[in-house]
């Protein structure tokens, strides 16, 4: 082991070492907040100035359990600052961890001009005796193929892993604490010293494996769950067929000890599963991979939000009521349960897809006014008041605490609940007095 390795080493494990994390989204921010935390001095970076002028006033720039509080407390022990300026901030530090957007194109294919901006960056600077930590999904084959490449000098020395986030947005805190960490060590000297560093603030266990596993790893994982939520999706419409109840069922399947039945619902969205298969299937610099069953699974969970429309015209044609001009209340914009993201959230499709039929829209969101189109509110029985139909998108908290029964008084007559996250008891819903239509489950007549 190199003296320079030492030393490192031991700046790390007594908290000496500065801190660079560049991209303060949802994983960038999280991450930069939890090691300053746990006691050392962090400077986040990002290009945009807006979110970096947002967080050095102490404004949270998304829903984030803890976020307000954790930027308070380290601004005010000054721990952590932000700052847009690259380049001071990569010299002026230890350690760089890297957490900008790897988002796909339009095409399905990664778009890295993120990460090339970075490692212009990097390439740029002297990087002698740093360590350089990526947390960003990749496409396999980028860590060796753009990363190293940038970071490797012939007259430096300096070490690098891949260590992959896995984190639940609006649980960033929790998860980076509590979840089995993944690092992808390029060399043992890096592995060490980045688990070092990662027990500051992970109780779980670090696991350790190449950086070409963890690359394909991290990507499988989410390919897994999409699949899986798409095997979920294909049995509720199977389910709709046979007249049975997917939820049933589920609670049925899942009783086999090796069976872990997904949930049906409207779509998959967010900034991880609908994007991951592909980066998976698009290594760095090389040719496609074809696969059947990914790319299925893909198809299906982006297909749903038209289910979700033919269950709605079937519901009005159910009640002989013309869609044209109908009142449509929508519960949730975020792709998810108690987040405000609404990136790829199958609210986007289904919204759009309303107003092409005529449909006048009214949304309600507790943590974004994203409407992509419909009229926000901020009070969610505003936007159900007079509506001839409910469309719940997200399991927020909230929305499990409304009654139906109130709700039936204020809206039009002969109401409709497609309620696509079963927050309802489909009996409440029906002693209610609703038309209750959920994906897995409905009474409706063959269109
Ligand atoms: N959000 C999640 O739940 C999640 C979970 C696991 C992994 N990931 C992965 O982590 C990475 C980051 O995701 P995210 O959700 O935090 O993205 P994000 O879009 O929320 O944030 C990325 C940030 O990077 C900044 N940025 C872009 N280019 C930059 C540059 N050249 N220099 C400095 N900053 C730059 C952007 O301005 C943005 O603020 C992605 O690869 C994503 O796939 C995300």
């Amino acid at each position: 082991m190199s003296p320079q390795f030492e030393e490192l080493k031991e700046k790390i494990e007594n908290k000496k070492v500065r801190l660079c994390i560049i991209g303060l989204g949802q994983v960038g921010l999280p991450t930069a907040l939890s090691f300053a935390n746990s006691g050392f001095s962090v400077t986040g970076v990002d290009i945009n100035e807006e979110l970096v002028s947002k967080i050095n006033n102490g404004i949270p720039p998304f829903e984030e359990e803890n976020l307000q509080e954790f930027i308070k407390n380290n601004q005010t022990n000054k721990r952590f600052h932000a700052s847009v300026k690259i380049e001071e901030s990569i010299q002026d530090s230890d350690v760089i961890i890297v957490c900008v957007a790897t988002p796909i194109t339009e095409d399905v294919r990664p778009d890295m001009k993120n990460l090339k901006a970075v490692c212009d960056s990097l390439g740029d600077y002297n990087l002698n005796e740093k360590l350089i930590l990526i947390e960003s999904s990749l496409p396999p084959g980028t860590f060796e193929g753009l990363i190293l490449p940038s970071i490797q000098k012939a007259d430096q020395i300096c070490w690098s892993c891949y260590v992959p986030e896995r984190l639940v947005p609006g649980h960033a805190f929790s998860e980076i604490k509590d979840a089995p960490r993944l690092i992808g060590e390029l060399d043992s000297e890096s592995g060490v010293l980045a688990q070092e560093l990662y027990k500051t603030i992970v109780n779980a266990e670090i696991v350790l494996t190449t950086f070409k596993v963890a690359e394909i790893s991290k990507l499988v994982e989410n390919t897994y769950r999409d699949v899986n939520i798409a095997l979920a999706n294909e049995i509720g419409i199977i389910c709709e067929k046979y007249g049975i109840d997917f939820d049933e069922l589920s609670r049925v399947c899942n009783s086999h000890p090796r069976v872990n039945l997904h949930q049906a619902g409207p779509g998959v969205g967010g900034p991880c599963l609908p994007k991951d298969p592909h980066l998976l299937l698009n290594p760095f610099n090389s040719e496609k991979i074809d696969s059947d069953i990914i790319l299925n699974a893909r198809k299906i969970n982006d297909t749903m939000p038209n289910h979700v429309i033919d269950l709605i015209k079937r519901s009005f044609q159910e009640k002989n009521k013309e869609l044209k001009d109908s009142a449509i209340a929508i519960l949730g914009t975020a792709y998810k349960a108690n987040v405000s993201d609404t990136r790829f959230s199958p609210a986007k499709e289904i919204i759009g897809k309303l107003l092409d039929l005529g449909c006048k829209i009214k949304v309600n969101d507790p943590n974004t006014e994203s409407a992509f189109g419909g009229a926000y509110s901020k009070n969610v029985l505003d936007t159900i008041e007079n509506s001839d139909l409910m469309i719940m998108l997200t399991d927020h908290d909230e929305y499990s605490e409304l009654d139906l029964k109130a709700l039936k008084e204020i809206m039009n007559e002969e109401p409709i609940l497609v309620d696509t996250k079963r927050i309802f008891d489909k009996h409440e819903a029906d002693d209610a007095g609703f038309l209750y239509v959920s994906v897995g489950y409905h009474n409706l007549k063959e269109n």
